[in-house]
């Protein structure tokens, strides 16, 4: 097996002849730890280098991945030949970041960078394999920590300035030379350079665009936690407003059911299908006194005090007359309520105050008011925030950006996208179609954070989620051809599966309209004829 692998790749790909000796992939692969460390400016430690050929099972327990990484590590199967090479660099005397760089034997001649999620310390190894699978030369770094805690952010400006940007700006340098030093600086100066990330990761995305525009010439910006001191916040602002189990504010579950079926009853024919899917959250407005303990018997009706907690929810919240942050977004009310009581929301909260803006450990949800919300905006460390309109050297440079936001997002609201997406607009005096030439962003329906959610949620937008390879289907070979053959894209086409599992078959697909257009359907039945939606 493995000599077939080397004859074969002795006979196809000889990459230069070194010394009178014919390099393979292989022997290249195997000399990488030297070259790389004599050239690279950060003070670097190689941990792995080893060619892995298609098929290969990466165990990255056995690698040392820390176990709380273990929802972005499951077991890698390599769909290319790789050569793989993973370091540690010093990003300061008190910080460092661990990469990957995943080299395939048949490069593209694309460079790609991966994100990270959360508050994390977790390489995103799916979706690097992801990009390998296209031929791109993939990175992903671990954030500047290892694990899922923000416990390592506890007095450590440094590893807060990698999570902010530092950690991916490294790796993409370091990536970037190590490619060119890998495949020869002469096969490099044409590369194009692309980055893929969601929700962290999607704010990572617009780090990179607003303040380093010079990394990548195409960019997806999923999801994006942007305006993070707001978004931290508003699920302090949300716990609050609804209070525990023993306060008249607080909505069981089939208060939950009630209302969501009283919203669907009330939007989901807005687009014209009743299919479970709205296709603009921002046109739901519904009128809850139909609901209301008062008005009627059904059993989950709600009191004054829970429709007027409930309004919190879903409404912008505002500071000294600033809006920090917007609300939850109507059509997923089930959803959203058990991510945000699920583990990760109260956790965000709770480890940013605790170890980034107050760095005291006594502090604890239950602490949160508005004035916290206040003091982390004014901090704003290392400009987390993230939330600058000005793109004007992205743009200049001919680079593009792909912004898109599920609005079934259970975790971030989509209006924070929409200000995010207006912002630019005002900030750059820019119309639409003049925004339309660089940044172009897709409201999805029915899609959740990043993936899942009850509409059209394969997009190719992550490791895992591509339903082909067309452009039409995938935001990767999509961003691709917009930067490479000016195809920009008019509309993002999502699949639904069959219990979102691909070996069940497609149950539908739709196409996502470009913002500020918005899906209407006038075909027949429920929705699930694509042809039936219309963009107006
Ligand atoms: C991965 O490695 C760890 C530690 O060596 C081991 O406990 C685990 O069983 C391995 N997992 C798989 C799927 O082989
Ligand atoms: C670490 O770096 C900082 C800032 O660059 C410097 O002030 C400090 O002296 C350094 N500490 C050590 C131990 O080298
Ligand atoms: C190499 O990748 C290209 C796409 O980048 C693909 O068309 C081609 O089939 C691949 N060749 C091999 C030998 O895998
Ligand atoms: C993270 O884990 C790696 C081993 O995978 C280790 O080399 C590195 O020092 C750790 N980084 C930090 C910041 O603890
Ligand atoms: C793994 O991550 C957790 C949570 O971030 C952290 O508490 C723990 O120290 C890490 N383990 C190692 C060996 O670094
Ligand atoms: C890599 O970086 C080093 C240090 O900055 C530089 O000398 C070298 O030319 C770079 N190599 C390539 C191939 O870009
Ligand atoms: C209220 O919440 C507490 C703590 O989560 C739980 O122990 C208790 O069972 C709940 N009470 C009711 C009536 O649901
Ligand atoms: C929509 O209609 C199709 C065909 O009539 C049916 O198979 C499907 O289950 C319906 N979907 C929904 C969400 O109602
Ligand atoms: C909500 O509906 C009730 C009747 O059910 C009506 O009296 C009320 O004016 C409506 N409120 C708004 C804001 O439209
Ligand atoms: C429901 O109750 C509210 C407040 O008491 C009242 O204003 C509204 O008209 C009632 N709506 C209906 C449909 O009875
Ligand atoms: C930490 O927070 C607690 C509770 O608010 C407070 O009593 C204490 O003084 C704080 N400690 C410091 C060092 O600020
Ligand atoms: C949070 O802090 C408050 C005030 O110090 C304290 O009363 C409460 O018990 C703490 N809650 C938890 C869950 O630690």
């Amino acid at each position: 097996m493995h000599l077939s692998i080397f004859l074969s790749s002795l006979a196809l790909l000889p990459l230069g002849v070194h010394s009178g000796v014919v390099e393979t992939f292989q022997s290249k692969c195997a000399n990488l730890a030297h070259t790389v460390t004599a050239e690279a400016k950060y003070d670097i430690h190689i941990n792995i280098v080893e060619y892995l050929p298609a098929g290969s099972v990466i165990n990255h327990t056995a690698d040392g991945t820390n176990e709380t990484c273990s929802l972005f590590a499951s077991p890698t199967s390599l769909p290319v030949n790789i050569c793989r090479l993973a370091l540690k660099a010093a990003t300061s005397n008190s910080s460092s970041i661990i990469l990957e760089t995943w080299l395939p034997e048949n490069w593209s001649g694309r460079f790609l960078s991966t994100g990270n999620g959360g508050l994390s310390g977790c390489i995103q190894y799916s979706d690097i394999a992801y990009a390998t699978k296209f031929g791109f030369a993939a990175v992903g770094a671990n954030n500047g920590h290892n694990g899922t805690s923000g416990g390592a952010f506890f007095h450590q400006p440094e590893v807060l300035k990698d999570f902010v940007w530092r950690s991916l700006y490294t790796g993409v340098v370091l990536g970037k030379n190590i490619t060119s030093q890998f495949y020869g600086k002469d096969k490099c100066k044409a590369m194009k350079s692309y980055y893929i990330g969601c929700s962290t990761g999607g704010r990572q995305a617009w780090k990179a665009v607003q303040s380093y525009p010079e990394l990548f010439d195409g960019v997806i910006a999923g999801a994006p936690a942007i305006a993070s001191n707001g978004l931290i916040s508003f699920f302090g602002y949300a716990f609050q407003s609804l209070g525990d189990n023993s306060s008249d504010t607080f909505l069981d579950t089939q208060n939950w059911e009630t209302l969501h079926e009283e919203v669907l009853s009330q939007c989901d024919h807005l687009d014209g299908a009743v299919d479970g899917i709205l296709e603009d959250t921002r046109k739901c407005k519904p009128n809850l006194t139909k609901i209301l303990c008062e008005n009627t018997s059904r059993p989950g009706c709600l009191s004054q005090a829970q429709v007027s907690a409930v309004e919190k929810v879903f409404s912008p919240v505002v500071v000294d007359g600033q809006v920090i942050a917007s609300g939850q977004q109507h059509g997923d009310e089930v959803r959203m309520i058990n991510a945000l009581y699920g583990p990760l929301p109260g956790t965000w909260l709770e480890e940013y105050f605790r170890f980034v803006i107050y760095q005291n450990l006594s502090w604890n949800r239950t602490m949160f008011s508005l004035q916290d919300a206040a003091v982390a905006l004014k901090a704003n460390l290392f400009n987390v925030e993230t939330f600058d309109g000005d793109l004007r050297a992205f743009r200049d440079r001919g680079a593009k950006v792909l912004h898109f936001h599920g609005q079934a997002d259970e975790y971030l609201p989509v209006g924070n996208s929409d200000r995010y997406y207006d912002l630019v607009a005002k900030t750059m005096g820019s119309s639409n179609a003049e925004l339309d030439e660089f940044y172009r962003y897709f409201r999805i329906s029915g899609l959740g954070h990043c993936f899942g959610g009850p509409g059209t949620n394969y997009l190719g937008q992550h490791g895992g989620t591509a339903a082909s390879d067309d452009p039409d289907d995938n935001m990767l070979m999509r961003i691709v051809e917009w930067v490479e053959h000016g195809k920009a894209p008019e509309f993002v086409r999502g699949t639904k599966f069959v219990n979102d599992d691909p070996a069940q078959g497609v149950a539908f697909t739709r196409k996502h309209c470009k913002h500020p257009k918005v899906n209407v359907y006038k075909g027949r039945g429920n929705g699930t004829d694509e042809n039936g939606w219309h963009c107006v």
